[in-house]
């Protein structure tokens, strides 16, 4: 069992002591990779490489519904989703931790929802993200504490037009993982934290030639050993007792309220 999920890159497989492999039933099918489970500081922490160990699912083949649901049938409560990212905006530079507050979804073909048939559950998405999980990751002072995250579709990136407009309307970040993960934990009343990692400036914010994979990853690569600490400075900190937390209660009065 463990009481915190980190669904993240491949990177994070060497920070859990003692990790071992769990191989978990999904409705949805097979997550990424078994979850491994390992202790961090005295906390059971469950860990999923997003994109497989080898980095074989781009982000629109992500399962996401396995992944979440793997972690949640788990024990898993919290959950920390750190993702690469390009910046919207000149002062946010490569090296910068964002800790988004809203998103903006503009991917469409992803399995979305884990309510798919009847009966009908609808969630509140108004505030996405986990309201103690923010504050925690805010607190450690070390990310910007807010902004809005669009996600599109990829695999491709941005055009410059594209990009131009995600920045014109004020938007933040943009990335290819952070919808539908979010609204899936949602759904399954989990408590999810985005912590978004600035590799790029995308297109729009640039003059030179656009954003390129190589540069993302050289890029995350750069950040990883601080994205590393800040996640466990944050797991250390995360209130150990099943805080009241408005997430826990996203499906009250819904159908779906008496199975989790
Ligand atoms: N992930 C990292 N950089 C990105 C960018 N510029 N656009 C979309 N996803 C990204």
């Amino acid at each position: 069992m463990a009481d915190i999920g980190v669904i993240g890159g491949s990177g994070f497989y060497s920070f859990l002591s003692d990790a071992k492999p769990v191989v978990v039933d999904t409705p949805f099918g097979a997550p990424s990779e078994p979850p491994v489970v390992g202790d961090l500081d005295g906390r059971e922490v469950a860990f999923i490489p997003r994109h497989g160990a080898d980095h074989r699912f781009p982000p629109h083949r992500v399962n996401y519904r396995a992944n979440l649901w793997a972690l949640r049938s788990l024990g898993v409560r919290q959950v920390l989703g750190p993702c690469a990212v390009g910046s919207l905006k000149p002062e946010l530079t490569p090296g910068t931790f964002v800790v988004p507050d809203q998103y903006v979804d503009r991917t469409w073909g992803r399995a979305h929802t884990v309510y798919d048939e009847s009966p009908v559950v609808h969630t509140s998405a108004a505030d996405p993200y986990c309201p103690v999980g923010r504050s925690t990751v805010i607190a450690t002072g070390k990310v910007v504490p807010e902004g809005t995250m669009v996600v599109i579709n990829g695999p491709r990136f941005s055009t410059r037009a594209e990009s131009r407009w995600h920045a014109a309307q004020g938007w933040s970040v943009v990335g290819m993982t952070g919808a539908p993960e979010a609204s899936i934990a949602r759904e399954l009343a989990l408590c999810y934290t985005s912590i978004a990692v600035v590799t790029d400036h995308d297109a729009g914010v640039e003059t030179g030639g656009g954003v390129t994979q190589a540069e993302v990853f050289q890029a995350f690569e750069h950040s990883i050993e601080r994205l590393r600490s800040l996640v466990t400075d944050v797991i250390s900190q995360l209130p150990k007792t099943d805080a009241d937390c408005s997430c826990r209660h996203v499906l009250d009065g819904t159908a779906a309220e008496d199975v989790w």
